[in-house]
């Protein structure tokens, strides 16, 4: 009794862990790779900063005594880290390891005895100095990711001193007491150094929008909904990705389906966004009342002969033009249900449901209700990436029409399916791809691009396959 409630209680806990997100995003080993490559000149730049106090002591010499001498202004001059490997460390985080790092120093030795005072320079070099380092990767408590240093080593071989000016015989008195408070001050430093530059990057993974206002209808969220999953070969990000109307924050009444991405690991990243995003959205313009539409007359370019006023009607409907003579018109296209998106193979396709209240403008610009009409449209989009932004463009593939009500009297709606396909392509499509061309943006940190993003739309996913840039 007790296993069964034991194990029931793990399957449901291991159930309400992980929800589908609605952007799944892959880092791979080519990412760190290139990764390593900022993350090197970082360190090297952070190691420079090690400060080696100064050291000062005394010898004592047979026959001349007490020797003093100081050594001062130590700095690091030269650095380099020819070797390093980065790697997943599953479950964890990432694996950072340098080998035979090189640090050149230099330095000001004085001596004093009797009363005698004699001073120089020193060189002096590390040799086969290795570093590892573990970084912690985590989901930080605002839901963004986090890194920390969990563990590192320093190791510094050996060390190789040259001295220059003064008397030769005197280096030797203090060249091994300089060795020791040298070595450990390195061995000391380094390590801090490097929590240092890692937690510069976690400065930097603070800047990651977990939540973008998109306009006055709708805000999208963007927080990890799961812990970041590290395998030894990728790390997988689960970001909620779900728009909400700003007026009226509502969870949508749908859930994400799973995003699975394949295991290539060419690109650096893959970004699996689920049809979950885009539906999300449907369902939050829809909320928040910004999907409709006024056509007007002065709306359908001039090039088109069908205008929108009643003697235009006079073929299709001849009652609109006897009980309203010359009058303009105005058609209110809203939708009445959230619009549905559809991705499967190479294909993205939109259902868009809604209806057309028709109107006759009168003279005292009131308006006269003449007909409703039912719309079922199908439309197909076409999406891209443009500044790590996902942007698209929809193209009409085909609109029914049904005759919801009418104040006119009967007639055939297929007459006006011209007009109509006027309206939607002429009006309605061009507003709504202009706001989807200036795009949605996905979630990033400061200074990072996406480099020739290949799109690929499969079932119920949009899957992103790119390089990244970081940079200004
Ligand atoms: C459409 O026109 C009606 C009547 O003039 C008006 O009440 C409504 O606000 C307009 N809607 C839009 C989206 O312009
Ligand atoms: C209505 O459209 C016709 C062309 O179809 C045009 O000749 C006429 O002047 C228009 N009437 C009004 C009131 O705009
Ligand atoms: C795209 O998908 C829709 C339904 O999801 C289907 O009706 C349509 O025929 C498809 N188009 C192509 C070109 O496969
Ligand atoms: C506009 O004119 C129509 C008919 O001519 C009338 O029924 C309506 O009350 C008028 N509306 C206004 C606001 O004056």
């Amino acid at each position: 009794m007790v296993w069964i409630v034991t194990i029931t209680l793990l399957l449901f806990s291991s159930h309400a862990l992980c929800t589908n997100p609605g952007l799944k995003v892959r880092v791979t080993q080519k990412a760190l790779e290139y990764g390593r490559e900022i993350g090197i000149q970082v360190l090297q730049q952070k190691l420079r900063e090690i400060q080696i106090p100064d050291v000062s002591g005394k010898a004592d010499v047979p026959v001349i005594g007490h020797v003093h001498y100081h050594i001062t202004g130590i700095r690091i001059n030269d650095i380099s880290l020819p070797q390093s490997a980065v790697g997943f460390y599953a479950g964890n985080g990432i694996k950072l390891s340098i080998d035979n790092a090189y640090i050149h120093l230099t330095g000001h030795w004085r001596v004093k005895y009797l009363f005698i005072s004699d001073s120089g320079s020193f060189d002096l070099s590390v040799n086969h100095l290795s570093i590892s380092e573990a970084i912690g990767m985590t989901r930080d408590n605002t839901g963004r990711p986090a890194v920390h240093s969990a563990g590192c080593t320093a190791n510094v071989g050996s060390l190789d001193i040259t001295f220059h000016g003064g008397a030769s015989w005197l280096y030797n008195l203090f060249s091994s007491s300089l060795e020791g408070p040298i070595h450990s001050s390195l061995n000391r430093e380094i390590c801090p150094k490097v929590s240092s530059a890692i937690n510069g990057l976690e400065q930097h993974l603070k800047t990651m929008k977990i939540s973008s206002h998109v306009d006055k209808y709708v805000e999208i969220e963007y927080s990890l909904v799961n812990p970041i999953a590290i395998t030894n070969i990728f790390m997988d990000l689960d970001f909620k990705s779900e728009f909400y109307s700003v007026a009226q924050h509502k969870e949508a009444p749908f859930s994400p389906p799973p995003v699975s991405l394949s295991e290539q690991t060419d690109h650096m990243m893959y970004l699996g966004l689920s049809d979950f995003f885009a539906n999300s959205a449907g369902f939050a313009y829809y909320g928040a009342g910004a999907l409709h539409v006024n056509i007007t007359n002065n709306m359908i370019p001039k090039q088109y002969p069908v205008r929108l006023n009643t003697s235009t009607f006079r073929f299709l409907i001849p009652q609109v033009e006897k009980l309203y003579p010359n009058m303009l018109m105005l058609m209110n296209l809203h939708a009445n249900q959230r619009p549905v998106l559809k991705a499967t193979p190479n294909n993205i396709t939109i259902q868009a449901y809604g209806a057309i209240d028709t109107f006759a403008i009168l003279p005292n610009s009131s308006l006269a209700p003449l007909f409703v009409l039912d719309i079922c449209a199908s439309v197909s989009a076409k999406m891209a990436i443009s500044e790590m932004k996902l942007t698209g463009s929809l193209k009409l593939n085909s609109l029914r029409l049904s005759l919801g009500h009418s104040d006119v009297g009967p007639f055939k709606v297929t007459m006006l399916q011209g007009l109509l396909n006027i309206a939607v392509k002429a009006v309605v499509l061009p507003k709504v791809n202009a706001r989807l061309a200036n795009g949605f943006p996905l979630p990033s940190v400061d200074r990072l691009s996406f480099v020739n993003p290949l799109l690929k739309v499969n079932q119920d996913v949009l899957v992103i396959a790119t390089d990244i840039h970081y940079g200004s």
